[in-house]
């Protein structure tokens, strides 16, 4: 039988499911964690955070947020994306970008970006697929304020690439 694949918008019970998933891109996220941050991001209507269902069951999430600066327009900043492994190469990725990008035009930004690690060599060749431009390469920095000590080897995700 063909799979029906969905897309909706998250809930607070979806908090485990991303959780696991969250695994899968590569950082260690608790399940009370995902929901309390879940819970911030879906208070603010500059967030766009969706689940994608393979029948009926979470499968994928992507997360996109309105980022405003000084030098440049408001535009879309996909803030996170991950398909389950059991479901990649089928599509499920790409329909969450066009959903990301369809958000964004409603909201009137006119462009849509990401940062991706520079480990993810295959990811970038899926993004190169769907139209994504790389325009520059950056280094990513980081310092603790107020006395944290927090493991700043979280922010690296562990990469397991797929050809
Ligand atoms: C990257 C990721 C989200 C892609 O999702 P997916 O559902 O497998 O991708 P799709 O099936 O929608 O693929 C869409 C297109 O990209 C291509 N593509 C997907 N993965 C690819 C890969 N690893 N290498 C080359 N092309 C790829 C597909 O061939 C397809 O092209 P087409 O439309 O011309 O046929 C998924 O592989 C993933 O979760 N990876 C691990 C986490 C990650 O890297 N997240 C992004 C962090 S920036």
């Amino acid at each position: 039988m063909p799979m029906t694949i969905s897309i909706r918008d998250a809930t607070l019970s979806d908090a485990n499911a991303i959780a696991l998933l969250t695994g899968q891109l590569g950082y260690d996220v608790s399940s009370e964690d995902a929901a309390a941050r879940l819970g911030r991001i879906l208070s603010r209507p500059d967030q766009c955070f969706v689940i994608a269902e393979v029948d009926q069951r979470p499968a994928a999430w992507l997360h996109a947020a309105i980022v405003e600066s000084i030098e440049a327009d408001p535009f879309v900043m996909i803030a996170g994306l991950v398909v389950d492994r059991q479901h990649r190469r089928s599509g499920i990725g790409a329909a969450l970008l066009r959903h990301a990008e369809q958000w964004a035009t409603e909201q009137r930004c006119t462009l849509v970006r990401l940062w991706s690690s520079a480990a993810r060599v295959a990811t970038h060749r899926f993004y190169e697929h769907r139209g994504f431009i790389n325009v520059k390469t950056q280094v990513s920095f980081v310092k603790p304020v107020g006395g944290a000590q927090p493991d700043l080897q979280k922010l690296v995700p562990r990469v397991e690439e797929q050809s």
